[in-house]
């Protein structure tokens, strides 16, 4: 069993943007400017806001960090944003979902400019990557492809089973695991809450994406031996012992799993970070003038 190191290789991804973003400044060109939204005190969404924009500075872009009281009105978020689509030295816009209930997530991201969402929410995003076109690519999914890239793992003709339908992972990993490209070119079942024998349908996968938010859901009963496990949860669970009082666990009982594959991904370490690496990638071909990523 290999561990798909998550850290490593969005270092060698952040390392690579570095490089790139020395050479800009060299040329006396823009520098990349990803401009986040935090909405209310949600402890999660702070960690990866603050994750994310830790990154940025690591690797030499700029940020810009707007925090808002949960009780925010709608119109003045989408005000927010509608400035920030207008000033010309922000590249990339991301606001943190989920956002509080009063709020629209729907409108919130439609109001985002297509050329400046880095997160590849927008409709327009999704319809271009669906179409194979050149698209931003949400993070968290395009973190995913960059891993199985790196490991050159093998993924034409196999068969993917993705557990989770969102809109952020299980669905757009289901489109690029099935495109052809490599990593691509997988056999895709796409399974939800309402998918019959689901444990059945992992067992004959070769690739288990399991992103659902429940903790330990995937059991070593489910898991093929030698199959390649990508685990996207990162559910936080009491733990009187961490000072933080929680403890990060994956939907993937990962001590359990582990031994029976040829690849994993470890919770913390694997996808999170690469869902960094991701999205810096996106702010960079966001400020280079680029239409996202040619998948
Ligand atoms: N909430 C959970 N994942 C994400 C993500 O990738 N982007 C944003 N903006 N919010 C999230």
């Amino acid at each position: 069993m290999q561990i798909l190191d998550g850290k490593l290789v969005s270092q060698a991804v952040k390392d690579q943007l570095a490089t790139q973003v020395a050479s800009l400044k060299a040329q006396g060109k823009k520098i990349p400017h990803l401009a986040a939204i935090l909405v209310g005190n949600n402890g999660a969404s702070e960690t990866y806001v603050a994750s994310k924009v830790k990154s940025c500075a690591e690797i030499g872009y700029n940020s810009t960090l707007l925090r808002f009281e949960d009780t925010i009105p709608e119109k003045h978020l989408l005000d927010h944003i509608a400035m920030l689509n207008e000033n010309p030295d922000i590249d990339g816009i991301l606001v943190q979902l989920p956002l509080p209930k009063h709020i629209n997530e729907e409108l919130v991201i439609n109001t985002i400019d297509p050329s400046k969402d880095v997160d590849g929410f927008h409709p327009m995003n999704v319809g271009k990557m669906v179409s194979g076109l050149p698209a931003f690519i949400p993070a968290t999914p395009y973190g995913i492809m960059l891993i199985l890239e790196h490991y050159n793992i093998e993924t034409r003709g196999k068969h993917a089973v993705v557990i989770g339908r969102s809109h952020i992972v299980g669905t757009p990993v289901s489109i690029l695991l099935s495109r052809n490209t490599n990593p691509g070119n997988c056999t895709v079942t796409l399974c939800h809450s309402h998918t019959k024998n689901l444990a059945e349908l992992c067992r004959q996968a070769d690739i288990v994406v399991a992103a659902i938010g429940r903790p330990n859901f995937v059991t070593a009963d489910m898991v093929k031996e030698g199959a390649v496990v990508i685990d996207v949860g990162i559910n936080r669970m009491e733990d009187a012992s961490k000072k933080s009082g929680f403890r990060l666990v994956g939907d993937v009982d990962y001590a359990a799993v582990a031994p029976r594959c040829s690849y994993i991904t470890p919770v913390p370490g694997g996808v999170g970070p690469m869902t960094i690496a991701a999205l810096l990638k996106n702010t960079y071909l966001a400020a280079t003038g680029q239409r996202g990523h040619q998948n």
